[in-house]
């Protein structure tokens, strides 16, 4: 109950199930957004000393994202999202042809389209390697797909397509093992779980600020370990980043070298809001908060007549909850449930490997946030069943 009365900026007239596409923000991160945009409307955006204050603003909040993922501020790089974080690390290693990249189906289309592009780029070779029924990695049978050609096994650690938490510390001990890198892509699970470089032990941890955060669109977190930061080529280069040394140039030491250009100022605030207010609550309340509410929300789904939920029904589960009712088409039940004041949404997810496993093309998907209350999830619960019951008729 503590938690839902500090979720201000919850919407009195929706039910809103729709985090995992992006969650509303925080009043913070857009009071913090929108307080500079007029700020620089008024006075202008480059008064010396307001810029001087909002660059040095800039980089508490590389030191808060640190603190909040376990990481050292100089291993922090702000992004504009979580498909740009995976691009960076893909576009930064450098391969060697026949290198191997462990790509499993579970992942969406951002953690699969560079690394087959980069097949045709830089000769790698894409590994699918497929999950279990639940959606579940098996961290000893991908001990078995590595081979002396892999390089890294790039992973979700909460699915948007199954909701499925993985073993991310198994998977990347592991990895680890087998020398092996790991990138884990957080995009889902930011703000949802504690998370970081001492829980998981990964060496890239990618995410982006509008869903679990809650923070503003456009704007991305990319962590990588210290002792990769050199190894890694920044994909981006110009002001910012880089200075002019003779007729060469040089780069910082940190992973601000990943950071090129005007960096999306109001995004960054937000985040910094957003990252701080997660804090105040706690990510263990809110990881509670959202593990109670998702399994009330599975059970009510699965006691629906004709209900086929995707993913795990146990506690690998957070959050997200793919579900398609017999005879009922998502589509149709998403545009019936927000006459009704309830957001969920359909679709395929940009997860088709793992929707083709299932044999389906697409599903619903009702997301939640410890904002949601056990009142929603039941008004939920009854809509989709009188929903499915009318046509079943
Ligand atoms: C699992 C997963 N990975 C990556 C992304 C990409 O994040 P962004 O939209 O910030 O680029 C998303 C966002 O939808 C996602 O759900």
């Amino acid at each position: 109950m503590a938690l839902v009365e500090q979720a201000a900026g919850a919407s009195p007239q929706y039910a809103y199930f729709d985090t995992a596409a992006a969650a509303p923000p925080v009043p913070e991160a857009v009071e913090a957004a929108v307080s500079y945009l007029q700020r620089t409307a008024i006075d202008g955006p480059y008064l010396p000393s307001f810029r001087r204050e909002v660059y040095e603003k800039l980089e508490q909040i590389r030191a808060a994202v640190a603190g909040f993922l376990e990481a050292k501020t100089s291993e922090i790089a702000f992004t504009r999202n979580g498909t740009e974080s995976i691009s960076l690390v893909a576009r930064g290693i450098r391969w060697q042809p026949g290198d191997e990249v462990v790509v499993p189906d579970t992942e969406m289309l951002s953690n699969v389209a560079i690394w087959r592009m980069l097949e045709s780029d830089a000769g790698i070779r894409v590994v699918p390697f497929e999950a279990d029924s639940d959606g579940m990695l098996d961290p000893e049978r991908l001990r078995a797909a590595i081979t002396p050609r892999t390089r890294l096994i790039t992973f979700v650690a909460l699915s948007n397509a199954t909701g499925a938490v993985q073993p991310v510390a198994e998977i990347c001990r592991v990895a680890a093992e087998a020398d092996v890198l790991t990138h884990v892509n957080a995009a889902q699970a930011v703000g949802m779980m504690p998370l970081g470089f001492r829980t998981w032990q990964a060496d890239f941890i990618s995410a982006c600020s509008r869903k679990g955060l809650r923070g503003i669109e456009g704007s991305g977190i990319l962590a990588v370990r210290g002792h990769l930061i050199p190894a890694l080529t920044p994909a981006l280069a110009g002001w910012w980043n880089t200075a002019l040394e003779g007729d060469g140039i040089t780069l910082p030491d940190t992973a601000k070298r990943f950071e090129a250009g005007s960096p999306n100022v109001p995004a960054i605030l937000a985040l910094g809001a957003a990252v701080e207010v997660v804090e105040r609550i706690g990510v263990d309340n809110i990881h509670r908060s959202v593990r109670a509410l998702t399994d009330r929300a599975v059970r009510g789904i699965r006691g629906i007549p004709g209900a086929a939920v995707y993913g795990p029904i146990d506690q690998n589960r957070l959050g997200i909850i793919p579900f398609n009712i017999d005879g009922v088409d998502p589509r149709e039940l998403t545009d019936h449930l927000e006459s009704r004041g309830i957001i969920v949404e359909a679709g395929h997810f940009m997860a088709t490997p793992i929707l083709n496993a299932y044999g389906i093309t697409a599903m619903a998907r009702a997301s939640m946030h410890y904002f949601n209350t056990t009142d929603e999830i039941d008004r939920l619960v009854a809509e989709i069943t009188a929903f499915a019951g009318k046509e079943a008729a």
